[in-house]
């Protein structure tokens, strides 16, 4: 109960009222059609959140627009909201923030259509229960069966069945129960701990608040008792201790503080703390939030720790309690959900976000995706928009980590598209592969730098990218004997030679020549470690593949060179006949002809085969490369 103070207006006094009470976080699943609007109306409306104003004008407009007669379409309340009235659907997730004198909850509505998977794993992150809303006429359909797995995949423990439009089915108990027991065959198969199913009617105000006369044989709870009294998912507060340094906190010599939001734990003064992966060892010393000094913090709460002692940490490093901490790992198992209408392939390089961790990451293995309908496991090559799958990850660098279940906002992990920047999937840890701490790196005695001084050169690469006809061949072959005559150690790997032996498994569809790319750019790596220069001579279509072979190297040992020979003249050539086999509709896949060649950017050299001949643009390009490779003194 919170305490009046006479000073206080109403609306403060309201505020303050709802300080006070605990906070429910729910998300509701359902189409349109199952009437899950009007449930949310009526919800709305019954807790008296909406103003009396607000009830005349939806008065007037469920005359107007409404599809209840004289009635109150509850629907609108909650679709007048958004720009579903004009569109008939539900964009994107709505929040709605609401109260009873028990209890405040946020609703996560998140629409029906195509575009589910995306909103829901949007709408549901952090929420205690999962809403899932049934006609009573149709029973569980496909879409029940999909939003159920996604809310057990997001670790959602708790469900509320609710079995709408009980009006429709003269509140039978058999119907109502057969349902219920429908529901809980398939979720036997997921991880809820608890389903509690209601029959209800939101249009007719069945156990919604009022417990309803047409079904005496229920005796649980309605649905707003049930939302008032259900259990808060159990805090992460009494979760060992986690905090993601989001960036440390320097204002003068004297000071230095670690600042981030907790993720999981309590902690106070004199507590040992680890920081993670390096594993050194503090006490905290203060707690600080602006000017005060705080006894302890706690999960969800943002601060700024300081430390008895000088230890090396920065953003992405994670304090942990001394004698609980958790694992860190470069390999992990994820359920992933691909969220992007770009494809995903194994072998491409994403940019991963975990805590406050920006790394490179590449998923190593698609396991198999999982039919949301039916759950059943398909092999896979790639992943499409809404997708679900489980697959591994391999990341340029260790990160502290939690496997999901234990606590979500550590063991949960995005992916993003290194050129568009968008949200390409969103990724549940299952649990790190074994091999990333048992496999170990070995040093080596005899280093690059040493092979290098033997050779009396450099190692490089000497990437040409282009279309298939191009004159990369050529080129590549013109460019590798003028090396080897002026005393170069050079190797050249070409598509065709390599797509006989260690790439015979490959074909040419997107993920194939991904993988093709990652392959090469291993290969090269490791001869430019031997100290050689390579030429490459791969087609290399997507910028994706090639910007990550870039990466792979120190800088300046990877130089793009772009055979910019037009379609035209490429297809004028067709020295192997494909072009016109191509065309004749007998290979599928063909680069420039039904599968896309996307041109570099930032090339460091471009050559046009139809300006000049390739022995020119040979001795040009060794020209350009040998001052370089050659080493000093
Ligand atoms: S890449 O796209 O994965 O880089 P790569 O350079 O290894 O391709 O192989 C290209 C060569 O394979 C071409 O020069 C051509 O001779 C042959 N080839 C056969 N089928 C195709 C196809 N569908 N698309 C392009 N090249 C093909």
């Amino acid at each position: 109960m919170a305490i009046s103070n006479p000073s206080l207006t109403h609306i403060d006094q309201f505020l303050q009222q709802q300080n006070d009470l605990d906070l429910l976080r729910f998300i509701t699943c359902g189409s349109v059609d199952d009437g899950k609007s009007t449930l949310i109306g009526r919800l709305l409306f019954e807790a008296k959140c909406i103003f009396d104003d607000q009830v005349s004008s939806l008065q007037n407009e469920s005359a107007t627009y409404g599809t209840q007669g004289s009635n109150i379409d509850y629907a609108l309340l909650v679709d007048g909201l958004a720009a579903e009235r004009e569109q008939g659907i539900t964009i994107d997730v709505a929040y709605r923030f609401f109260n009873t004198d028990k209890r405040k909850f946020i609703v996560a509505d998140t629409p029906g259509h195509e575009q589910y998977t995306r909103n829901m794993v949007t709408g549901a992150s952090t929420t205690d229960l999962a809403v899932i809303l049934i006609d009573a006429r149709k029973g569980v359909l496909e879409q029940t069966k999909r939003h159920a797995f996604i809310c057990s995949l997001l670790g959602i423990k708790q469900v509320m069945l609710a079995v709408n439009k009980m009006d429709l089915v003269d509140y039978k108990q058999d119907t109502f129960v057969a349902i219920e027991q429908e529901f809980a065959e398939f979720s036997k198969q997921l991880k809820f701990e608890k389903i509690t199913s209601i029959p209800a009617s939101a249009l007719k105000g069945d156990n919604i608040i009022a417990r309803s006369s047409h079904m005496p044989w229920f005796k649980g709870p309605t649905l707003m008792a049930f939302l008032e009294t259900v259990p808060t998912a159990k805090g992460l507060e009494q979760h060992a201790f986690r905090m993601p340094v989001q960036w440390v906190n320097r204002p003068h010599l004297d000071f230095r503080g670690f600042s981030g939001t907790i993720a999981a734990g309590v902690i106070a003064p004199e507590d040992e703390i680890r920081i993670l992966p390096a594993g050194s060892i503090a006490k905290v010393k203060d707690i600080v939030l602006f000017d005060q000094h705080l006894p302890n913090a706690r999960a969800s709460q943002a601060v700024t720790i300081t430390l008895d002692r000088e230890v090396d940490a920065s953003r992405g490093d994670m304090l942990v309690a001394a004698q609980d901490p958790c694992q860190v790992s470069d390999q992990f198992e994820v359920e992933l959900v691909w969220m992007n209408q770009e494809q995903g392939f194994t072998g491409r390089s994403y940019g991963l976000q975990i805590g406050t961790n920006w790394v490179n990451a590449q998923i190593t293995d698609i396991k198999h995706t999982i039919n949301v309908n039916t759950l059943e496991q398909n092999a896979a090559r790639s992943l499409g928009l809404n997708d679900i799958a489980v697959v591994k990850l391999s990341l340029d660098k260790a990160v502290a980590f939690e496997a999901f279940p234990d606590c979500q906002p550590l063991g949960s992990l995005i992916l993003v598209d290194r050129f568009s920047n968008a949200t390409a999937a969103a990724g549940m840890i299952t649990h790190a592969l074994r091999r990333s701490s048992n496999v170990h790196k070995q040093d080596l005695t005899v280093s690059k730098t040493a092979r290098n001084q033997l050779n009396s050169h450099s190692g490089k690469v000497l990437w040409l990218t282009g279309l298939s006809g191009s004159g990369k061949s050529t080129i590549a072959n013109l460019l590798e004997q003028k090396l080897h005559q002026q005393g170069i150690r050079t190797y050249l790997l070409d598509g065709d030679n390599v797509r006989h032996g260690l790439n015979k498994d490959l074909g040419f569809t997107e993920a194939d020549r991904v993988e093709n790319i990652r392959r090469i750019t291993e290969v090269a790596h490791l001869m430019v470690d031997a100290g050689l220069v390579v030429i490459t001579a791969f087609i290399s279509p997507f910028r994706a593949e090639r910007h990550a072979a870039k990466a792979r190297f120190e800088e300046g040992e990877f130089v793009e060179i772009f055979v910019n020979t037009p379609l035209e003249v490429a297809e004028q050539r067709d020295p192997k006949g494909l072009y016109k086999k191509a065309r004749r509709g007998e290979i599928p896949n063909f680069t420039g002809i039904n599968s896309p060649y996307e041109p570099p950017i930032d090339a460091d050299f471009e050559v046009d085969t139809s300006i000049l001949s390739a022995e020119r643009i040979a001795e040009q390009l060794m020209q350009q490369v040998i001052t370089d490779l050659k080493l000093k003194g």
